[in-house]
């Protein structure tokens, strides 16, 4: 029988929650498509740091590398100053691990309540390919004369030609099995150095895509025209800092943070890569069972994907969707059942195979991508 291994990263807060929602659809597909997995859980967050003083080690690198893929939940905490989980454990994950991409499907499913009015799921189904190593994450930047009046901060970005080409290869080729469209988001206009390295990426590789038809959106541009005329993209490739920003805007044309996923995606075999919901801790709702699995369970589905599961990954896709139909309201106390619960519902759906499938499945695609 076919077996994954998969490291498990609940994480902080409500990440617990959704994770364990998560491993119960995997129970499912796995029962239902007849493979298994090994997980190893690691503990890393903040009551891991808080006790031991511990982010990402180098030890812990080593034995996560062995493993076929992450599932993560979510980090931060009150409890922990900004920035020291994010930058010790996430980003430094995304490194170590040369997860070269984040990809950020911006899909809304029939059903699904947006708050864009007019809003339809045929006008709104495209993918972010956010650059994952480097840009505005990865200077360490300088300051002096700090808390005085005079107070200098430099802080850079770096785009070297090696990882943007890897990352709009990527897109290409994604865009080159959607509907061959592909899109850079930059701000050339004034970042010149940096848009002119990226532009010159996008000529390059593009001349290896002839069927894929490249545009170019400023980033400001984006947040326009995203909520308005969202059917204009189909691929999207950006920088890390400039990802980061859109597909939160992303994530609301799909009906919220709760429900949007994504893959930070190793692009060789030498490291797994990891799924995380784009959502973060969010201690405020933490311990209630509110928090909407649905981002989890799509970030399962594409890890299943990566892992060559192409059945399982488009099931679990179309049995979220199935659910998330069903729900009357996505936020908070509306949700109208708990985590837990939508988690059993979604595993069932899985189980019985009983959700109708999602017409072009995102997911058979990125394993068209992924595997190839
Ligand atoms: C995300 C998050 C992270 C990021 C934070 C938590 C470091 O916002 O995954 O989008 O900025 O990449
Ligand atoms: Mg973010």
């Amino acid at each position: 029988m076919r077996s994954h291994s998969i490291a498990v990263l609940p994480g902080d807060g409500v990440g617990p929650e959704v994770t364990g929602a998560a491993l119960e659809v995997l129970d499912a597909a796995q029962e239902a498509f007849g493979f298994t997995t090994e997980r190893t859980d690691v503990p890393l967050g903040a009551d891991h740091y808080l006790q031991t003083g511990e982010l990402l080690t180098a030890e812990m690198v080593t034995r996560l590398r062995e493993h076929d893929a992450i599932l993560f939940g979510a980090i931060g905490s009150p409890r922990v100053p900004p920035g020291v989980l994010e930058r010790g454990v996430i980003l430094a994950l995304r490194g170590a691990m040369q997860q070269a991409i984040n990809l950020r499907p911006v899909r809304l499913y029939p059903g699904v309540p947006t708050p864009i009015a007019g809003l339809t799921p045929q006008r709104c189904d495209l993918v972010i390919v956010r650059e994952n190593t480097e840009g505005a994450y990865v200077a360490q930047g300088s300051a002096v004369h700090r808390d005085t009046p005079a107070w200098t901060a430099v802080q850079e970005s770096v785009n070297t030609w090696y990882a943007v080409e890897r990352a709009v290869d990527f897109a290409y080729r994604l865009a080159s099995v959607r509907r061959g469209r592909l899109t850079l988001c930059h701000k050339t206009n004034v970042l010149v150095e940096a848009g002119a390295l990226w532009s010159a990426v996008v000529e390059e590789v593009g001349t290896r895509y002839p069927d894929v038809e490249t545009d170019y959106v400023h980033v400001d541009a984006m947040c326009m025209h995203l909520p308005v005329s969202p059917e204009r993209f189909d691929v999207v490739v950006t920088d890390n800092l400039f990802g980061d920003i859109v597909t939160d805007l992303g994530a609301v044309l799909q009906g919220g943070l709760g429900v949007a996923a994504s893959g930070n995606l190793n692009l060789g075999s030498q490291a797994p890569s990891m799924f995380e919901p784009i959502h973060g801790s969010a201690p405020d709702i933490a311990g209630r069972g509110w928090a909407n699995p649905a981002g989890a369970c799509l970030s399962l589905a594409m890890m299943l994907g990566d892992l060559g599961e192409g059945e399982a990954a488009a099931a679990v896709e179309s049995a979220t969707a199935h659910v998330l139909a069903d729900l009357p309201a996505l936020a908070g106390e509306g949700m109208g059942a708990s985590t837990a619960e939508l988690g059993s519902r979604i595993a069932t759906a899985v189980g019985e195979g009983s959700a109708p499938a999602v017409e072009g499945s995102l997911m058979s695609q990125l394993a068209q991508v992924m595997s190839a």
